[in-house]
């Protein structure tokens, strides 16, 4: 076994490291020259793309956080409404789903029960429905009307890790290209964005490289049984995923807030010597974001920050402070993710927690 791992001490920690991969194999041949074509791929016309009047995003654990984030990807870029449902909630919501309804289910093993089930149920009322899913040949892949793949390869580790990053990989070209088919955003602002893409493979190279100061947080938040992750805006789909790998392999209860929600409740339970773990990586929210770990600060926590690079303000906010390399807003949830991949990780093995099975979950759930 230790050699699948290429000499990795586990599988999570290997496909940590497999991203900057993942990332290119996802990109390659769907980019060409700063324009995204997927017309091999998915075979909608301009005509019948221009006929959806909105868009349903379905999916289940990490997969769903992905699609969190495609709703911001979608409607900023394309200009329509996007709802997002976790699929065991979706079936029996009664959704309202007509022919000009394009349901997106993401999926990485492509057989999980309650995603497969709301394909199901999406298709019978006659909507569209696109899969994005990481195994050719799963019953999303076989079942969806238009397949979008990720090329992770094989994920096997319980924590999905480079599943999600190619997810997201796989929004943006989606995103981009019914932009440019739809025509809802000038060319340049089409540009900007296509061209940050393929930097996001390095630049998740250059964070894996220098991963020191998140060891040595992890080691401390290895002591605590409760904690808390702050973002706003992207930042806060974000904190949704760092919480919950965090809570899959290292036991310890964590919460995610969106940062501004925090006077509202969450705040009571701030005291003494808490961590907090805040992202502060969007631009139009920055500043309400320093207020609010100040809020903490105030009453006591330990705060890690995560911000861009170049941004010095943060560090003078926060008790311990890491950084991610520099891209558009809407691109950082690839970057941001990495450290807490990382934290998870490090938290976990600081624990001696079975890292690749952690206790009561499993990789793929098909049963209901
Ligand atoms: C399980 C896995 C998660 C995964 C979720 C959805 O809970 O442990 O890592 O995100 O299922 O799986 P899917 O294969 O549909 O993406």
């Amino acid at each position: 076994a230790t050699a699948e791992k290429d000499g990795y001490e586990h599988f999570m920690l290997k496909e940590i490291h497999e991203q900057p991969k993942a990332i290119r194999d996802t990109l390659a041949a769907r980019l060409k020259e700063g324009v995204v074509d997927l017309s091999r791929e998915i075979s909608l016309t301009p005509e019948e793309l221009k006929r959806f009047d909105k868009v349903h995003i379905v999916a289940c654990g990490t997969a769903y956080h992905a699609g969190l984030i495609g709703k911001s990807v979608i409607e900023s870029l394309v200009r329509i409404p996007v709802e997002v449902d976790i699929a065991s909630e979706y079936r029996y919501r009664n959704p309202i789903l007509t022919p000009s309804t394009l349901v997106i289910v993401i999926s990485q093993s492509g057989e999980t029960a309650d995603t497969l089930a709301a394909l199901r149920e999406a298709k019978q009322a006659g909507a569209r429905v696109l899969g994005i899913t990481n195994v050719v040949g799963s019953s999303v892949a076989r079942e969806a009307d238009e397949v979008l793949m990720t090329w992770a390869g094989p994920e096997i580790a319980v924590a999905s890790t480079k599943a999600y990053t190619s997810q997201l990989i796989a929004i943006y070209l989606l995103g981009l290209y019914l932009a440019r088919v739809l025509g809802t955003q000038p060319e340049e602002q089409l540009l900007e964005v296509t061209e940050a893409l393929p930097r996001l493979s390095e630049q998740v190279k250059s964070i894996l490289e220098d991963h020191g100061s998140i060891r040595k947080f992890a080691e401390k938040i290895a002591q605590h049984e409760n904690l808390f992750f702050i973002g706003r805006g992207l930042d806060y789909p974000v904190v949704l995923e760092g919480s919950l790998k965090l809570k899959e392999i290292s036991y310890i209860h964590s919460e995610a807030y969106a940062a501004g929600e925090l006077k509202h409740g969450t705040l009571a339970l701030i005291e003494e010597g808490i961590p907090v773990i805040a992202l502060a990586t969007q631009q139009a929210v920055h500043d309400k974001m320093v207020s609010n770990i100040i809020e903490v600060k105030a009453r006591g926590a330990h705060v890690l920050g995560l911000g861009l690079e170049g941004r010095t303000d943060l560090d003078r906010s926060v008790d311990e402070h890491i950084t991610i390399p520099e891209t558009l807003s809407l691109l950082t949830p690839v970057l941001s993710v990495i450290p807490l991949q990382l934290l998870a990780y490090y938290t976990s093995t600081a624990r001696g927690i079975n890292v690749d099975k952690p206790r009561n979950l499993a990789k793929s759930v098909t049963v209901e």
